[in-house]
């Protein structure tokens, strides 16, 4: 790799690029920094070249997750810079009054999570089975551990008294579940209930003179999934299944339970997270904020021209290149897709989403972005 500056350096000009970065196959493996990480920020940061972070991860509240990464990568971050899979149900007010299940991650770190982001009744598949063990026969070995953090339930599931039983009003998957069996079942008791009461069935399941064949056209909650990812990179030498392959699970249930697509029931969801698009666009905007910010005493004078170019560089072709290629920003920044071989994409084979450059690691991914910019 041919060596460039890293010594700080005032910009000539300020810079009309920044970088999105990818984490896990980019910067980090799990919980092991890739080699050339720590360069390729310190160079950027050196040179005030403006970058965020924008992953399919989550499991924590975007505070612990950017300490967790500075200390890693031994770099200064701060949140503004970092969008992770769960950020934008931050915005999703409509909910927060209400009452939401959370699935996924580490114990309940996703409900304290939610709870940061100020939804005030967040309930878990964890705390219906240690209210109820019952009502998966599978995880009673678990029950000491679920009962570590497990919370009482809001209300009873009670199905003899629907106005008083356990209703839920938004299903959010915001980590990658530890226990596949517990939430894929208590997903479908939600989906196949009556408006979201648990415990009950709906009276429309199965209907054929109804859209969906009935099901979930009863008032049921939506069913928000944050990261589409299938594979990843964990410390493993081979990629790992990610929250797309609960998803792909809980997809094969359904069919088998409604037909699903073949007999007209398509499971009606949100799959957010990289490639789809409202994650670029949160991410540009929080780019753009960011931008400002590190050059507030230029914009004063007006010498803060516009965001040109964003270089997002990623592992995975089906989440960051995808992503990166389709994106079509509203403020007509150009984003190039940058793609690195230290995570899901194997060197030699042909992406299925061809990026507008291979490079060995992320600091190859620096400097040849920063050549492309002269
Ligand atoms: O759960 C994390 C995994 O889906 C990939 O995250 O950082 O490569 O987008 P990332
Ligand atoms: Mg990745």
């Amino acid at each position: 790799v041919r060596s460039f500056k890293t010594e700080a350096t005032t910009p000539p000009r300020i810079p009309e690029f920044a970088f999105a970065f990818d984490i896990d196959g980019v910067l980090v493996r799990s919980s092991d920094p890739l080699p050339r990480a720590h360069q390729a920020l310190s160079y950027l940061q050196s040179n005030q070249i403006p970058f965020i972070f924008l992953t399919n991860g989550g499991g924590k509240h975007e505070s612990e997750r950017v300490a967790d990464l500075s200390a890693k990568l031994d770099i200064p971050l701060s949140t503004s810079m970092f969008v992770q899979s769960h950020t934008p149900f931050a915005d999703m007010n409509e909910y927060k009054d209400k009452t939401v299940m959370v699935v996924g991650g580490d114990e309940d770190r996703c409900r304290v999570v939610a709870e940061k982001y100020g939804f005030k009744t967040v309930v878990t598949p964890g705390d219906i089975l240690a209210a109820y063990p019952d009502v998966w026969p599978f995880s009673q070995q678990l029950l000491p551990y679920y009962k570590n953090f497990t919370r009482a339930l809001p209300a009873p599931i009670d199905p003899s008294s629907p106005s008083t039983s356990l209703k839920i009003d938004a299903v959010f998957v915001y980590n990658d579940p530890r226990d596949w069996g517990l939430d894929t079942q208590i997903i479908k008791d939600v989906l196949l209930s009556h408006a979201g009461i648990l415990g009950t069935l709906s009276s429309k399941n199965g209907d054929a003179s109804l859209p969906n064949k009935g099901y979930q056209q009863d008032g049921q909650p939506p069913l928000y999934f944050s990261n589409p990812d299938l594979l990843w990179a964990a410390k493993y030498h081979l990629p790992r299944l990610g929250q797309g392959g609960f998803r792909e699970a809980l997809e094969g249930v359904w069919a088998a339970i409604t037909g699903g697509p073949d007999a007209g029931v398509k499971l009606q969801k949100i799959v957010m997270g990289k490639p789809h698009r409202p994650t670029y666009e949160f991410a540009e905007k929080r780019l753009i904020t960011h931008r400002r910010e590190l050059f507030k005493h230029f914009e004063s004078d007006g010498r803060l021209g516009q965001l040109k170019r964003v270089y997002m560089v990623g592992d995975n072709p089906e989440s960051d290149i995808l992503g990166g290629n389709s994106y079509e920003s509203p403020h007509g920044t150009d984003w190039a897709s940058v793609l690195v071989q230290t995570g899901v994409y194997v060197e030699g084979t042909e992406p299925a989403h061809k990026p507008k450059q291979i490079v060995g690691d992320v600091l190859d991914a620096v400097e040849w972005a920063v050549g492309q910019e002269g």
